[in-house]
Parts: structure tokens; C-alpha cells; sequence
């Protein structure tokens, strides 16, 4: 491993000044960033990831003064919402400006951009705007996982995935674990009425209330990367109900994720037992990559019930189940 593992946020600050990779955490999952206007620094976050170059990166920026100089409009029901759930889990897709390049967006015409909640990742923004004189300053980055693995939620994940790719002068900065730890909710906001492209903490009725107009369907939008395999780890996942997983024959490769309340049965291995959805949320990731490190075959996940943030954690299981 070459890169530096540091604590200290200034370091990753001055690693992206620099042209290197930094390993960044947010609040939802450690992403992989570049500064977003060094083309020699983005391509590398693509070949690090193994991610086609048509897979768009958000830019992540300060705060929503910054968002300004890199869009070209946001309609009206947007702007509640980039008020109220920022910063925050949420990214926003609004058509892009001058100022983004194509080799961020994919050639697209519309820009994903996201002000993070995480304190550490703030402060990474402002001290970088501080080096490079530009309160504006963008980071683009992707997830820290290999393009269609399971997203870090810890330092140690992120290295884990991408160590072998990080070069001297790279940093990985560690920020202990994600409190979210599942990816943010993206909202495509380029059109008369807003799209979830991918459901997360911030829910789509926070965002109906806030944007003041009903939600239009995801059925016609493209959303690159949003593929219906992803988030895979090497063991296979099953989806199963509490009956069924009652009933099942499971053996000492098989690792079992369901709500605490639901009881392991016998001779599987019990990888997650989360007391609230939160925690489903938030140790769904570190289960998944426990399952390989402990060479299970098969994961029967039993996926949370209700609405919002549960929503999200199905979302991501049948992903990760898909074949
Ligand atoms: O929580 C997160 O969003 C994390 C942290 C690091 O911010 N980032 C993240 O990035 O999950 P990534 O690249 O793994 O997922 C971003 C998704 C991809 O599916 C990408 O295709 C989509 O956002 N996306 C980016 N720009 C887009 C655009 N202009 N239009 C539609 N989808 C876009
Ligand atoms: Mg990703």
C-alpha cells in the first residue's frame, strides 16, 4: 500500500490540491475524490474504480452558494429543497454550466451535486477552497468501491477496495465509520417535476412536502449506474421472509441479516441483528463484506418493513440479490 493514512482533513485538503486521490468519508458511504476541474485526477478515479467513463460523478462542493457557479438554472420546487435537507444525504441533479466539464458528467447535460453533511468532508472542502483560493471548489467522487462491489463505510473498507489503485501522494482519510451508510437520495430536479433516482435517508415524501408537487414516475428517466445488479458481494444474496427463514436449511456457509427481534435459526451465521432501521441501514455494508471475509456462499436477508429509509435498504438488498 502507498497511500498516506491520515486523520487530518488539511492532508486530504492538500492531496486533491496537489492532483492525487483522496479517500473521503461523508455521512453516507467514503467516496473516492478528485478535484473536479483536474481532468488527469478524474480519469483516474474511473480506471481506479474499474466504472465506465458514461457513469457520471457528483460533485460534491461547501455549501449551496457554491452550487451556483456550477448549474444553470434550478426550478422553483428545488430550491426548498436544497434549503431545508442540505447539507445533508441528498443529491441533486440539476442541468449543468459552463464550469463541468464533460468528462464529469458523461457527456451529459445535466450535473449531480451534492453539499455533504459529514463535518470532516466540510471541513476537506473548506480547506481546500482555502489552498486553492476558490470557496467554490468542487470534489468529484464516486463511492470508494470497485465499479459494481459493495460501498465502504469505513476507512478500512475503502483501502480494502482500492489500495491496489492509490498511487504515492494519495490519501486515504479515515473518519470512522458512516452514520448512514447507505448512498444518498438522488433527486433528478432537470425536469417540470422531481424524480427519485435513488431512494436513500432523505425520503420521497420529505422531498413531495418540501418541493410542493407531486414526485413524476422513474420508469423513463435514465439514471446511469443505477443498474439493476450492484452493491454485490461475492456470496450470493437471497431475499426471504421471517417464515421462510424459520424454515430454512441453512448450513455454516450461510449467513442470515433480519431485524433483532427475528430469531437465527439454527446453524447459519447471524451477520447483522440491528435494533432500528437506522441500523439496519447503517451496518448493512459491513454485514455484506463480513459474508466474504468469512467465505459464507449464500446471505438470506430478511429486508425491513415500512416506509422512507426502509425503503431504501430493499432497494439496495434487491440489488445485491439480483443475478
Ligand atoms: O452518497 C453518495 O451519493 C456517495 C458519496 C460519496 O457522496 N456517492 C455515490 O456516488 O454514491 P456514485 O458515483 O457511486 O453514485 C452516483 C450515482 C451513479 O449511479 C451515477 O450514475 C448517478 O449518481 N449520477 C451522477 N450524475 C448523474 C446525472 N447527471 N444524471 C443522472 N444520474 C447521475
Ligand atoms: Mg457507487
Amino acid at each position: 500500500m502507498r497511500f498516506t493514512p491520515t486523520t487530518d482533513p488539511a492532508t486530504a485538503a492538500q492531496a486533491l490540491a496537489d492532483g492525487q486521490l483522496a479517500v473521503i468519508p461523508t455521512e453516507t458511504v467514503y467516496g473516492l475524490g478528485a478535484q473536479a476541474e483536474d481532468p488527469v485526477a478524474v480519469a483516474r478515479v474511473f480506471a481506479a474504480k474499474g466504472r465506465p467513463v458514461d457513469h457520471p460523478l457528483i460533485v460534491h462542493v461547501r455549501n449551496n452558494a457554491a452550487v451556483q457557479g456550477w448549474v444553470r438554472s434550478v426550478p422553483e420546487y428545488a430550491i426548498a429543497l436544497m434549503d431545508e435537507l442540505w447539507p445533508g444525504p441528498l443529491t441533486v441533479v440539476l442541468p449543468r454550466s459552463e464550469r463541468v466539464a464533460d468528462y464529469l458528467t458523461g457527456g451529459q447535460d445535466t450535473v449531480a451535486v451534492r453539499v455533504p453533511g459529514s463535518p470532516v468532508m466540510r471541513e476537506v472542502l473548506r480547506a481546500l477552497g482555502e489552498i486553492v483560493n476558490d470557496e467554490s471548489v468542487g470534489i468529484a467522487a464516486p463511492s470508494a468501491n470497485r465499479f459494481g462491489r459493495v460501498s465502504p463505510t469505513t476507512a478500512q473498507h475503502a483501502a480494502e477496495e482500492l489500495g491496489e489503485a492509490l498511487a504515492d501522494g494519495d490519501v486515504v482519510l479515515d473518519a470512522g465509520p458512516c452514520v448512514v451508510g447507505l448512498e444518498s437520495t438522488i433527486v433528478d430536479c432537470s425536469g417540470s417535476a422531481p424524480v427519485i433516482l435513488r431512494p436513500g435517508k432523505v425520503t420521497a415524501e420529505q422531498i413531495e412536502k418540501l418541493a410542493k408537487i407531486p414526485l413524476a414516475d422513474s420508469t423513463n428517466t435514465r439514471a446511469p449506474g443505477t443498474l439493476a445488479s450492484h452493491y454485490s458481494p461475492a456470496a450470493k444474496v437471497r431475499l426471504t421472509s421471517i417464515d421462510e427463514l424459520a424454515v430454512s436449511i441453512g448450513n455454516q456457509t450461510t449467513g442470515v441479516i433480519a431485524m433483532a427481534t427475528v430469531p437465527t435459526p439454527p446453524g447459519v451465521v447471524r451477520i447483522s441483528a440491528p435494533h432500528s432501521i437506522e441500523e439496519y441501514a447503517a451496518g448493512l455494508y459491513r454485514a455484506l463484506r463480513e459474508a466474504d471475509s468469512l467465505g459464507l456462499r449464500l446471505v438470506l436477508a430478511v429486508p425491513p418493513e415500512g416506509s422512507g429509509l426502509a425503503e431504501a435498504i430493499r432497494d439496495r438488498l434487491q440489488r445485491a440479490a439480483h443475478e
